[in-house]
């Protein structure tokens, strides 16, 4: 049996688990449309996403959708939705992507239940969710049997290997456009194929010529031509699935699909590894400020860069840096060094200019000597504000953009000797282990 048969005998449902997937969204689905008060305002309900297409792995959600009429005031929509969540979903939680929806768990299965505006193809939509059935039934009337599996692998071996998934954390493929790339090229090798050709800026499908564009990978949604399904592909998703695609063609593997857990690496090992570079290692510790997944990894995000920005502009060169969520926002630097000299030099205006006298009348006391003169400039030696690495953390973090909920006071900053200290091992293993997830 070649790998993928194998990958896809475990990738498939069993039988009695299609049944009992289909029963309970069947049930879900008729109890929905059983209420009252909402098929009263003409609201529909409809299974969408994977499993009405097909083309979903073991374990599942259910994306049902609340299709109402247009003209639905957003409140009565939103109500209605929380409404029936309550009163057929457990642990139910309100959530927020561009638009309310709730989340809860029906006979053991996630479901995301997502009210939307009924829209005809070809129609402007209102908001983003309002495609998904025509997308639901774009894939549903051209996928064939086989290409389902097709999309399955691609689906799997996307997740195996980290790219998975259209949110703000994995930055990658979302389902659809896993299902639109084997409609377009027809099979799961022919993508990867495909792939090995792929560069940034890749334009698989576009309709519109002349195309502006900045975005990393571009395919046009056959139900909205002017929207870029791709778009919120990053350009190290897009890399790490042309080098995957590129391996895999070469040796073909289930770890590929099914990586194996990465290990923590031991404190002495790490600090082992970390002396023989000669880096330094700087931890800043937030509190995740409640946010909901796709807020908190766009705000790592922009905390991540705004960071090391900060660590530049004080004179610390940033190599790499990285973030973890858990419970708390680990983010982790590695610096060419972390501490600097208590003299830093101070640049002051040209001789000639008028405030150049206040210049000299605010330096002349100067700890390290009086301003002098070079390249026209006066300059002087003044002493640092933040010697170290994580004294800037510590003390200048109001200058750099932090996501407004990421509090700045609940920062905890820990420098290289006390990374070791707090044995904060996953944060260091996932800067320092930079085997791909298919080599563990
Ligand atoms: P999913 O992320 O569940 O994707 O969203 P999928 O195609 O079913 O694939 P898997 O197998 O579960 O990974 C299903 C559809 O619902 C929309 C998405 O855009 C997608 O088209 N959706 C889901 C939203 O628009 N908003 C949501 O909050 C959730
Ligand atoms: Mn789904
Ligand atoms: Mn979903």
């Amino acid at each position: 049996m070649g790998v993928e048969e194998t990958v896809l005998s475990r990738l498939l449902p069993t039988a009695d688990e299609e049944t009992s997937l289909n029963d309970s969204s069947s049930d879900l689905i008729s109890k929905l449309s059983s209420d009252q008060e909402a098929s009263g305002i003409g609201m529909r309900p409809r299974l969408v996403g994977s499993v009405a297409k097909g083309t979903y792995l073991r374990d599942p959600d259910l994306d049902v959708f609340l299709v109402f009429p247009k003209g639905t005031s957003f409140d009565i929509m939103t109500s209605t939705c929380e409404r029936l969540g309550k009163a057929y979903l457990d642990s139910l939680e309100r959530r927020f992507a561009d638009h309310p929806y709730v989340h809860g768990v029906y006979q053991g299965y996630e479901v995301d239940l997502v009210p939307c505006y009924h829209m005809e193809r070809g129609e402007r939509v209102l908001s983003a969710v309002d495609r998904t059935p025509l997308h639901t039934d774009h894939i549903a009337e051209n996928i064939s049997t086989e290409q389902r599996n097709e999309a399955r692998l691609l689906k799997a071996f996307m997740k195996g290997i980290g790219v998975y998934g259209a949110d703000s954390r994995s930055r990658g493929f979302s389902g659809y456009l896993t299902e639109l790339l084997i409609l377009h090229y027809g099979d799961f090798l022919s993508v990867l194929e495909a792939a090995t050709a792929w560069r940034q800026g890749e334009i698989v499908l576009t309709v519109s010529n002349g195309n502006d564009s900045v975005d990393n990978l571009i395919i046009n949604d056959p139900v909205d031509p002017h929207r870029n399904v791709a778009s919120a592909v990053h350009i190290d998703s897009l890399s790490v699935f042309i080098h995957a695609a590129k391996e895999y063609l070469i040796h073909p593997d289930e770890r590929f699909y099914f990586p194996r857990q990465r290990a923590a690496l031991s404190v002495e090992k790490a600090s082992e590894s970390i002396s023989f570079r000669g880096t330094r290692l700087l931890c800043a510790i937030t509190p995740d400020g409640g946010l909901s997944d796709d807020n908190l990894h766009s705000q790592a995000h922009k905390a991540l860069g705004s960071m090391s920005v900060l660590l530049k502009r004080k004179g610390f060169n940033v190599l790499r840096s990285k973030y973890i969520h858990k419970g708390s926002l680990h983010f982790i630097f590695e610096l060419e060094h972390d501490s600097l000299p208590e003299a830093e030099l101070h640049n002051g205006p040209p001789v000639w200019v008028d405030n150049a006298s206040d210049f000299l009348a605010k330096w002349n006391d100067a700890p390290f000597g009086p301003p002098f003169i070079e390249e026209g400039r006066w300059k002087v030696f003044r002493r640092r504000k933040s010697q170290t690495a994580a004294d800037v953390l510590r003390s200048d973090l109001r200058e750099a953009s932090l996501g407004a909920s990421l509090g700045r006071n609940g920062i905890k900053v820990l420098d290289h000797d006390g990374i070791f200290d707090y044995q904060m091992m996953e944060i260091v293993t996932h800067l320092l282990d930079t085997r791909m997830s298919w080599e563990v």
